[in-house]
């Protein structure tokens, strides 16, 4: 989603922005501008354009001097793709300058009552009010940060956003109310982005902008050093929160591989014992969680377990509601968190609310969080960008440690978060009392490979969650094998890659899956349709007998995950069920299983694994099967059209 950059310093700022730019591509854009501001000449230079930054360079003139300069990748939301609706926008006087990520959502009213005024507007964005109202208040006399202040005031929505006026060439504003901005602190120079990618471009510390703040960055007399001031146009008092970023550039490269999807999914493996190490103590079947120790006290107090996400996050907390129920036996209920806050949801001081966020900037489950905060609730964050804004807001958190994602279709992420919330319910259970270090708990004292025997004991109290030892153990040692068996998947790509070229010719797929791997049918229809334009729906096995059933025939195959599970029986009766009405089908089942060759088109097969960990060997194969058959139909997998990484607006 849109894209903001900003450079004021000693160097030539147009270089340093359309480089910044560059990295903030991976979040998604159509459109570009830039504008620069050369002290000597006294003039803005300005260029915008629908399409991408590579097309840009060659066509815009960039060769200008300036030691200030904005940039933009929009995503649109008011207007068209079109020249007049990229950003910058400015005022009638052509002075003042905006770039905006986020929407304004009284812009319509505030826009009415300018245009009554005399404003003329040349773009249908909603941005364009913020000028045209910063002007408003300098003819009406206010000086101009009052101006600002003022304008901040009255625009209602979720906004990060950048100002420049050509009467205050020294001066370079940037302001955020729920958008994302953060500040590159640099020797005499600074930067201002969207995200943290950019900003080791020329600095290593960074300032956080909290919401309802605005930041001035004064570039000073030539003599003079650069310096910043934050205010708060919402009365708050201003705690100045600084960090550090130690980002890795070389992460960006694609290395071997010819897109950042396929190398994010053969990362799979090294993000997921990335995310573990450090946090099993095997011996004692427990997780250390150091983001959590601050807050273990009311953990244990925790009667209920809500898990707010989007997209492909909420998938991963739909296998996490399996597992948290079936083993720590705390209720849990998984909500999109579009929907969250508009359903009135009953929470208390009781409930942990964990929200689920690769990027940590969905606007959506940021506002679940700011919901929950209000509401008592206790929040962590499974996040994994670090020094995100859901990072920071949240009361204590794990992070992912999946390693930078750039592709726009999540993967790495998704078998990182569900690596988490396994930690997480596993700190929840076995942590939740003495253990029984005989491992003869009362609830636990069997279990098999499918771990089909998480038994419940009718007897124990309900608040007493203790899992045993063993049974810990049993989790946690499966769980830091995956990494292998995931590797032991990636053997077949090329047998997964012939498959998706086979199928390519499909406009539509079903994906079934039952119990954890119902979710795992989710992502895999989410993923082929996000980067393929494929039409692919899920639903869990058992329910396409109430509908998807109809759709099938001959053209329209189904991709049915089907381990040796608790459930397989059941998911092979509607395998049966679909191969009587002629359907293809492809089958994800469990290595040495050979029974479903002679019942279904294609196999895949994945190693044998825990009934609630197969989630994170049967999506690899739907991963490959995604990006294989989009590539196949030359699609930019990388940046699929109308998708944004980083999903800013509600
Ligand atoms: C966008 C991305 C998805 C992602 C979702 C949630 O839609 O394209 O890949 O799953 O946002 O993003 P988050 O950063 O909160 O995990």
């Amino acid at each position: 989603m849109c894209g903001i950059i900003g450079y004021i310093g000693s160097k030539r700022a147009l270089p340093i922005v359309i480089k910044a730019l560059e990295r903030l591509e991976y979040r998604g854009y159509d459109s570009i501008g830039v504008l620069v501001y050369d002290q000597d000449k006294k003039i803005v230079y300005l260029e915008k354009q629908p399409g991408r930054i590579q097309e840009f360079v060659k066509t815009a003139q960039l060769d200008k001097e300036g030691n200030l300069a904005i940039g933009h990748t929009r995503w649109a939301t008011h207007g068209g793709v079109t020249k007049a609706n990229a950003h910058p926008h400015w005022d009638c006087a052509n002075k003042i300058f905006v770039v905006h990520n986020g929407i304004i959502e009284n812009f319509q009213v505030i826009k009415n009552s300018l245009v009554e005024k005399g404003h003329k507007f040349r773009s249908e964005t909603d941005t364009e009010v913020i000028p045209h109202l910063i002007e408003e208040f300098l003819k009406r006399g206010l000086e101009y940060k009052e101006a600002v202040g003022q304008s901040l005031k009255i625009v209602k929505g979720s906004f990060a956003l950048l100002i420049f006026n050509s009467d205050y060439p020294q001066l370079l504003v940037g302001a955020r109310f729920s958008g994302p901005l953060i500040l590159g602190v640099g020797d005499n120079e600074f930067i201002f982005a969207s995200d943290p990618t950019p900003i080791s471009l020329i600095a290593k510390n960074v300032i956080y902008l909290d919401d309802g703040e605005v930041v001035f960055v004064d570039k000073g007399g030539s003599e003079a050093k650069a310096s910043y001031t934050i205010e708060s146009f919402l009365g708050h008092e201003v705690a100045v929160k600084k960090g550090v970023i130690d980002f890795e550039i070389k992460e960006a490269d694609k290395g071997d591989f010819p897109d950042f999807m396929i190398k994010e999914i053969f990362e799979e493996p090294l993000a997921l014992g990335n995310t573990l190490r450090g946090r099993l103590i095997l011996q004692e079947g427990r997780t250390k969680l150091g983001g959590l120790e601050m807050i273990e006290k009311k953990l244990r107090q925790i009667e209920k377990v809500v898990m707010v996400a989007c997209g492909t996050a909420s998938y991963a907390a739909l296998v996490g509601e399996y597992f948290f129920e079936e083993y720590a036996e705390i209720t849990t209920e998984v909500d999109l968190a579009s929907e969250f806050r508009y359903r009135k949801p009953i929470i208390n001081d009781k409930t942990l609310v964990v929200a689920i966020s690769q990027s940590g900037e969905t606007a959506d489950t940021l506002a679940a969080v700011k919901e929950a905060k209000e509401k008592g609730a206790l929040t962590i964050g499974v996040v994994n960008v670090v020094g995100s804004t859901i990072a920071r807001t949240v009361d204590a958190g794990i992070y992912s440690h999946a390693g930078s994602e750039f592709a726009v279709a999540s993967t790495k992420a998704f078998t990182t978060q569900i690596a988490d919330l396994v930690l997480l319910m596993i700190f929840l259970a076995r942590d939740y009392s003495e253990y029984d270090i005989s491992g003869n708990s009362a609830r636990y004292s069997e279990y098999d490979i499918s771990g089909n025997s998480a038994r419940y004991n009718p007897e124990r109290k309900s608040k007493e969650r203790k899992m045993s030892l063993v049974m810990g153990r049993r989790i946690l040692e499966e769980l830091n094998q995956i990494p292998k068996k995931m590797r032991v998947v990636f053997e077949d790509a090329e047998k997964i890659k012939a498959l998706a070229e086979k199928y390519a010719r499909c406009k539509n797929f079903l994906y079934l899956g039952r119990k954890y791997n119902f979710p795992v049918a989710l992502e895999g229809a989410l993923k082929l349709k996000e980067v393929s334009y494929i039409h692919a729906e899920a639903c869990p096995a058992g329910e396409m007998k109430h509908g998807p059933i109809a759709l099938i025939d001959e053209n329209f195959p189904s991709l049915v995950l089907a381990p040796e599970d608790s459930v397989y029986e059941k998911t092979v009766s509607n395998i049966q069920e679909i191969k009587a009405r002629k359907g293809k089908v492809i089958a994800v089942t469990t290595a040495g299983n050979q029974d479903l060759e002679k019942l279904v088109d294609d196999v895949i097969y994945i190693p044998k694994t825990l009934e609630m960990l197969t989630p994170l060997l049967s999506v690899i194969p739907l991963h490959l099967f995604a990006y294989y058959l989009a590539k196949k139909l030359g699609r930019d997998v990388d940046r699929p059209r109308n998708l944004a990484k980083s999903v800013t607006v509600e």
